[in-house]
């Protein structure tokens, strides 16, 4: 398996690939990321908080948990989690190596980060990391993970299902990595980038059909909850009215 600066790659992408991805620009997306995810005080706060109340409720009550975050970005979500449960074993994966080199920075090396966030009107500022050492980041593809079956209790994503081209794929996937009871929260904006996606799961009963019909059940249902996302230092702000929902492997 191939390694850069200590990320494991499970996936290689070919440069037309890197080329294509936006979440691979360094100065656009990644940013975009870390000023939502790490820069909590520029914002008041964590302007997400709604999302890591939502996805935390789910936690398991159990010392030792193995845990993932699909499209983990920048990795707040997983970061939380490996912070408050020192006895869990934490995935953060992504498809971006930008935003995985932020992340292991942040999360595993300590560093502090001084992003340039000055055209979002945000002065310079420093934002210091932690090291958890039971946090680990790999660059995969979401319908292609390296665990090996029925090997976690948890796993979530958020803002990630409108992102991928092959949902049913990316759902087996994820099905085949929980154990039994396992659970699987997703939240999202249900924001598709493409007229087919919008007809094959908009309104959300169609993707919500989708789990139930291959061996899950429903836990939870909320929609929408409602998250706001800052877009500078004026108090701009996008309103994502996701939906989000907790399933079960049987
Ligand atoms: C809109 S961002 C959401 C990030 C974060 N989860 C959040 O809630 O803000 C989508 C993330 O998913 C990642 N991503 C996109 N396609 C992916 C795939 N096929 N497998 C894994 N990650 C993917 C992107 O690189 C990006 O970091």
């Amino acid at each position: 398996m191939d390694e850069r600066r200590g990320i494991p790659l499970y996936y290689l992408k070919s440069e037309e690939e890197v080329r294509q991805d936006v979440y691979e620009r360094y100065d656009e997306l990644v940013a975009r990321q870390t000023a939502l995810h790490l820069a909590d005080e520029l914002n008041e706060g964590y302007p997400f908080q709604p999302l890591l109340d939502y996805v935390s409720a789910w936690w398991p009550a159990d010392e030792h948990a193995r845990v993932a975050d699909i499209g983990c970005s920048v990795g707040r979500l997983i970061g939380e989690a490996a912070r408050q449960q020192p006895g869990w074993d934490c995935y953060g994966i992504d498809f971006s190596y930008q935003m995985l080199r932020q992340a292991r920075e942040y999360w595993l090396l300590g560093k502090t980060l001084s992003p340039n966030l000055l055209r979002f009107g945000y002065p310079l500022t420093a934002l210091v990391g932690q090291q958890l050492s039971n946090l680990h980041f790999a660059l995969a593809d979401a319908k292609s993970l390296p665990f090996p079956d029925g090997s976690l209790d948890l796993l979530w994503n958020t803002f990630l299902i409108d992102r991928l081209a092959d949902v049913p794929a990316a759902a087996a996937e994820w099905h085949r990595v929980l154990r039994p009871g396992g659970r699987l929260v997703i939240v999202s904006p249900l924001n598709f980038l493409q007229l087919a996606q919008w007809e094959q799961y908009h309104p959300p009963v169609k993707l919500l059909d989708h789990f139930l019909q291959t061996a899950w059940e429903l836990l939870d249902l909320t929609d929408p909850l409602v998250l706001h996302e800052p877009m500078d230092a004026r108090g701009n702000r996008i309103a994502w009215r996701t939906l989000a929902a907790v399933l079960v492997k049987p």
